[in-house]
C-alpha cells in the first residue's frame, strides 16, 4: 500500500462518530491537533456537546462542523459523509467510533436489546465503512478507515454477550474491508480498548462491567483514558501507518496479557499477520502463479488456486491448501 497521503499538501478531513464525549471526543481533538479538519457526529440529543466541541476545534485553528445523526440510519450516514464533503471539501479519515453497551446474560437477553446494540455497534460501523469507502474511492487518493472494537472483540466475557458479539463482528468487517479496499490504498483498522475511563464504563452500575473487571483481575487490570486510544488513532490516521491494515489492535495497558496469557491463540495474532500475502510458485510449465491468501485467526489459507490440470502442476491442483502460520 503506497503512502499517497504523504505526498499531499492539502489539509486532510476526518469524520468521527460518537464524538460528543469519551473516546470519540478525544479522537476528534487529537486529529484536530494533528492538523486535520474534523466533522463530528453524534445523536441529535448530543447536539449541544457537539457544538461545544466544534468551538474548541475551531479555537485550535482548524475547520470543524457538527454532523449530527444516528449511525444506524443508512440515509443519515450517507448524508453525514455528503455534508462533510460539501462543507470541508473531501474525506480522508473515517473513525466509526459510536457504540453502546447493554450488559445482560444470554438466558435473560431480550431480542430487542440485542438488535438495538448490534444496530449501533455493527450496522453503524458497516454503514460508516461503506460510505467512507465510496467517497475515498471516488477521490482516488487512498484513505484511512478506523473502527471501534474492544478487548471484548477478542474474548467472550460473561454478561456481555451481545457486546462481545458486536465487537467480534467489527474485527471480521475490518479484516474483510481491508482486503477489499487495499487496491484503492485505503487502510482499514480497528482499536480494541481495554477498560477506558468514560461514561460507558463509569455509568454502568449493573453486573456487566463489574464482571469484566473481575475477569480482568482488577486491580492489575489498568484503566486507561480516552487519550490513550486517541494516540493510537493519531498514528493510524497518519501517512506513516500506510503499511498497516486489517488489524484490530488491543490497547489495554497490558491487562489482556495478564488475563488471557494461557491462551496463546487469543493474543493479538492480527498484529503479526500481513493483511494480504502473495506467494509465487514456479514450475517448468508456468512462469509464475500468484495466490491471494486469506488471513484467519491462527493460520493463513491459500485459496482461489488458479491451477488447471493442463498446467501440469499436479501437486498443487487441490482447490485449497492450508498450513500453520
Ligand atoms: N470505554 C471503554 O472502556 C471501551 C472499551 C472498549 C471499547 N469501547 C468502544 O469505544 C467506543 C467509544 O466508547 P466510549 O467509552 O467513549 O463511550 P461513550 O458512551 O462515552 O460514548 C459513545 C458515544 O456514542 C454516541 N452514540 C451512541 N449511539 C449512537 C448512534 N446511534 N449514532 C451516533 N452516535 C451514537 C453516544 O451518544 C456517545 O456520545 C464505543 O464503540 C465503545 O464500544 C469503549
Amino acid at each position: 500500500m503506497s503512502s499517497n497521503l504523504q505526498n499531499q499538501n492539502r489539509v486532510r478531513v476526518a469524520i468521527v462518530t460518537g464524538a460528543a464525549q469519551g473516546i470519540g471526543r478525544a479522537i476528534a481533538l487529537r486529529l484536530a491537533a494533528d492538523g486535520l479538519d474534523v466533522a463530528v457526529n453524534d445523536i441529535e440529543r448530543q447536539k449541544g456537546a457537539l457544538e461545544q466541541l466544534v468551538s474548541v476545534i475551531q479555537a485550535l485553528g482548524r475547520q470543524a462542523i457538527a454532523v449530527p445523526g444516528d449511525v444506524t440510519s443508512e440515509q443519515a450516514v450517507e448524508s453525514m459523509v455528503g455534508s462533510t464533503v460539501q462543507k470541508l471539501g473531501r474525506l480522508d479519515v473515517m473513525v466509526a467510533n459510536a457504540g453502546v453497551a447493554h450488559p445482560g446474560t444470554i438466558v435473560d437477553m431480550s431480542l430487542q436489546n440485542w438488535k438495538n446494540l448490534n444496530a449501533v455497534n455493527v450496522e453503524g460501523v458497516m454503514l460508516c465503512y461503506k460510505y467512507a469507502a465510496r467517497q475515498m474511492i471516488k477521490q482516488g487518493e487512498g484513505g484511512r478507515i478506523i473502527g471501534a472494537s474492544s478487548i471484548c472483540g477478542k474474548k467472550g466475557v460473561a454478561t456481555l454477550g451481545a457486546y462481545c458479539a458486536s465487537k467480534f463482528a467489527v474485527r471480521g468487517l475490518t479484516q474483510t474491508a481491508a482486503l477489499e479496499l487495499s487496491e484503492y490504498n485505503i487502510s482499514v483498522n480497528a482499536y480494541a480498548p481495554g477498560m477506558i475511563h468514560t461514561s460507558m464504563t463509569t455509568a454502568q452500575k449493573d453486573s456487566g462491567w463489574a464482571s469484566l473487571r473481575k475477569i480482568a483481575g482488577a486491580p492489575q487490570a489498568k484503566t486507561g483514558y480516552p487519550d490513550d486510544i486517541a494516540q493510537w488513532v493519531s498514528f493510524i490516521a497518519s501517512p506513516g501507518s500506510h503499511f498497516m491494515t486489517g488489524q484490530t489492535t488491543i490497547i489495554d495497558g497490558g491487562s489482556k496479557v495478564l488475563v488471557f496469557r494461557s491462551e496463546a491463540e487469543e493474543h493479538n495474532t492480527e498484529t503479526t499477520a500481513p493483511a494480504s500475502l502473495t506467494i509465487s510458485v514456479r514450475s517448468p510449465y508456468i512462469s509464475t502463479i500468484s495466490y491471494a491468501s486469506i488471513i484467519t485467526e491462527s493460520r493463513f489459507t491459500l485459496s482461489a488456486c488458479p491451477l488447471r490440470p493442463w498446467h501440469g502442476c499436479t501437486s498443487l491442483t487441490e482447490p485449497t491448501h492450508s498450513r500453520a502460520a
